[in-house]
């Protein structure tokens, strides 16, 4: 099984993780502070949004399918490329934005 990279913004952490795991996994063994809850691809906590790559997550049943293009489940996904993650943006669908409440007033 391939191999990949995945490297986060802001930290400048980087891990490798096989295609046959999740980077959720491989971040509770390497020590990295992901956060995390319900492990089952429904709370959304483990979230953070895809700057580059791709990654496999057909279990990832708390995103919709817009944001499954930009925003990977770490519990669920499992990397298919290189990638580049920003784990502190956290998709619209969890009730934070801010900004698109503001907006809607
Ligand atoms: S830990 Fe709940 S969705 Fe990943």
């Amino acid at each position: 099984m391939t191999d990949y990279t995945v490297s986060f913004v802001g930290t400048g952490e980087q891990i490798t993780v096989s295609g046959k795991e999740t980077i959720l996994s491989r971040c509770i063994e390497e020590g990295i502070a992901q956060e995390y809850s319900c492990r089952v691809g429904m709370c959304l906590a483990c979230s953070a949004e895809i700057l580059s790559g791709e990654v496999v997550q057909p279990a990832a049943r708390g995103l919709t399918e817009q944001e499954r293009e930009n925003y990977a489940l770490t519990c669920m996904a499992r990397p298919a490329s290189d990638l580049e993650l920003d784990r502190g943006e956290y998709p619209p669908s969890i009730g934070g934005d801010a900004d698109a409440a503001a907006a809607d007033d």
